[in-house]
C-alpha cells in the first residue's frame, strides 16, 4: 500500500523508521537511496545491527525529526505512527513537505488520545493541513497494522500539488 511493486531509482525518507523494517523493503524494491531517522538511540542501534546484517546501504540518522533539516528532494516521505508523538506537527510538516517529489505518506491514529500533559492533534486536522499543500487525498483505514489502535493510511500525490 506504501509502496508500488518497484521503486527502482527512487530515494525514499522514512521519518521514525523504527528498526528500519520500512526503509529495508524501500531498498529491496529497488530503491537508489533510502535514509531512516529514528530517535530512540536503542531502537537505532538495532536498525544499525540489522543494516550491517543485511550489507544494507541504508542510511540511519539518530536524531529527532525535529533537527533534521528538509533540504534535500525526497520522491517517497514517509511518517508512519509518527506525528502523533510530535508536540508541534504542523509546524514539522511545514518544513518537510516542500521536499516530496512524488508521494507523502501518513499513517496516524483513527481516534486521538491523551498523551502526557497533551491530546494528540485528530487525523482530520492533519488531513486539512496537508490539504493545503496537495488536493485529492487517497485515505483508507490502514492494513499495514495487524494489533493496536486504528489506524488511517493517507496518501498525497506531487501530481495534485496545489
Ligand atoms: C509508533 S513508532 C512507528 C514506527 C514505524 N514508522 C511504524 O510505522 O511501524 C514511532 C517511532 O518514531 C520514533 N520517534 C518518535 N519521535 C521522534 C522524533 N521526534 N524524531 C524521530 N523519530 C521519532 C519512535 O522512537 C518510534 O521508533
Amino acid at each position: 500500500m506504501v509502496f508500488p511493486p518497484s521503486l527502482e531509482g527512487r530515494s525514499v525518507l522514512d521519518v521514525g523508521a523504527y528498526y528500519g523494517y520500512t526503509c529495508f523493503e524501500a531498498e529491496a524494491r529497488g530503491a537508489a537511496r533510502v535514509q531512516g531517522i529514528e530517535l530512540d538511540p536503542h531502537r537505532f542501534r538495532r536498525a544499525m545491527l540489522y543494516k550491517e546484517a543485511k550489507d544494507s546501504e541504508v542510511e540511519f540518522l539518530n536524531m529527532s525529526a525535529v533537527e533534521y533539516q528538509f533540504v534535500e528532494p525526497f520522491d517517497y516521505l514517509l511518517f508512519l505512527n509518527l506525528l502523533h508523538h510530535i508536540r508541534q506537527p504542523f509546524s514539522l510538516l511545514e518544513r518537510a513537505l516542500p521536499i516530496v517529489q512524488e508521494r507523502l505518506v501518513i499513517e496516524y491514529p483513527k481516534k486521538p488520545i491523551k498523551r502526557k500533559r497533551r491530546v494528540e492533534m485528530p487525523i482530520k486536522r492533519i488531513l486539512e493541513y496537508c490539504g493545503k499543500f496537495f488536493k485529492e487525498t487517497k485515505t483508507m483505514a490502514s492494513p499495514c497494522k495487524s494489533g493496536g489502535r486504528p489506524r488511517i493510511l493517507a496518501i498525497f500525490s506531487q501530481k495534485n500539488r496545489v
